[in-house]
């Protein structure tokens, strides 16, 4: 068994209480989902400023009344200390996702970027740190190493930050540091790499570039690539991003908490290639998208390339990701086509 087959069997007969904040949102509301496959309690924090609540009602569906009963959801914003509060009350393990997402749009508004990412996460920290969780992990990013060239990235050397986000979720590191010397507390930071994956928003300026794109593409309408093509990332499917973040928060090693982890894969895509593995799962999902990519300027605030070393949470967390892209854009594509088809 993999450690966290072993993981999921061991929280399937010893349930826990956790917080998901954000749970309205992508990588929340797929949290959501296997934590109550699993027979956890949730509670869940959001005040719906990106996130949906046909994300909540699309679990329920996926779930058990049994499962859903275990449920409770806060409608709050984590920029009030007293909402981080409530959320926090007998809660295990704290999964900290709520944040204003995006670079563009931290370029747009720095302010509300900076109060959601920065001022809600140290309220975040200090709720959980009083109601005496056992352990908080955070939703990091590899926007973190900024202006570094190094490839692949490994956690202790980054460069300068890019962005007014890249800089929260800096920030966010700095504090998350300091409170694990400072009060003892047991904090984990995941830097995720380009999550994607069902339930991830399609609509608005600030959706992300494979919802963006297959959204673009089952309506027919232009895909734009912003540059010649040739920046990577490192896609990661939603599924290594839940095993990670359940791994973190549930690690008894000394040694693995106060840390900040890479959650990737390991390898690198370009755009042009995206366009073409996506293109392809169409055709496989009945949709023949024949235009050609449109390129344009590159974007203020990107990074270039983007890679992981994910040899850290392999070694200290057990983190095993079973999805590469290929095979992650194989599950998501017929949620997205029976999801965009049907609005
Ligand atoms: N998706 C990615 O590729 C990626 C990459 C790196 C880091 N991250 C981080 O992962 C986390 C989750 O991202 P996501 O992709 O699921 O985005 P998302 O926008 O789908 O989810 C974020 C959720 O947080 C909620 N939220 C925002 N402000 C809030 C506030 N003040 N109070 C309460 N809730 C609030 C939103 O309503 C939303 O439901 C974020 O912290 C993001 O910065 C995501």
């Amino acid at each position: 068994m993999t450690p966290y087959e072993t993981l999921q069997s061991t929280l399937r007969t010893n349930p826990r209480t956790w917080l998901v904040t954000g749970v309205a949102g992508f990588i929340g509301s797929n949290l959501l989902e296997t934590l109550l496959m699993l027979d956890q309690r949730v509670v869940g924090l959001d005040n719906f400023a990106t996130g949906h609540q046909y994300n909540l009602d699309e679990v329920r569906s996926l779930v058990s009344a049994d499962q859903w009963a275990r449920f409770q959801f806060i409608e709050g914003d984590i920029r009030k200390l007293d909402d981080c509060r409530r959320a926090c009350e007998g809660v295990d393990y704290v999964l900290h996702q709520a944040a204003l997402g995006s670079v563009p749009r931290s370029l747009d508004d720095p302010i509300t970027s900076n109060a959601t990412n920065i001022d809600g996460f140290l309220n975040m920290l200090v709720a959980a740190r009083d109601a005496g969780v056992q352990s908080f992990t955070y939703a990091a990013s590899s926007s973190t190493y900024g202006d570094h060239p190094g490839l692949p990235k490994v956690e202790e050397v980054i460069g300068k930050p890019l962005s007014p986000y890249a800089v929260t979720k800096y920030v966010n590191e700095l504090y998350a540091d300091v409170f694990a010397r400072s009060y003892g507390f047991a904090t984990i930071g995941l830097r995720y790499f380009n999550v994607f994956g069902k339930r991830q928003d399609p609509n608005g300026a600030y959706a992300a570039v494979i919802p963006k794109w297959t959204a673009a593409m089952i309506q027919g309408d232009d895909v734009f690539i912003n540059g010649d093509g040739e920046t990577s990332r490192d896609f990661c499917f939603i599924e290594n991003t839940v095993q990670a973040n359940l791994l973190a928060a549930t690690t008894l090693d000394p040694a693995a908490r106060n840390q900040v982890y890479n959650v990737a894969v390991g390898d690198r895509t370009t755009l042009n290639q995206l366009f073409s593995a996506l293109q392809q799962a169409l055709v496989d999902n009945g949709i023949d998208y024949r235009k050609l990519a449109v390129k344009r300027d590159f974007r203020n605030g990107d990074v270039r390339h983007s890679q992981a070393d994910i040899g850290k949470a392999t070694g200290l967390l057990g983190y095993e990701p079973q999805f590469d892209i290929q095979v992650g854009i194989n599950v998501a594509m017929p949620w997205y086509v029976q999801s965009l088809i049907s609005e």
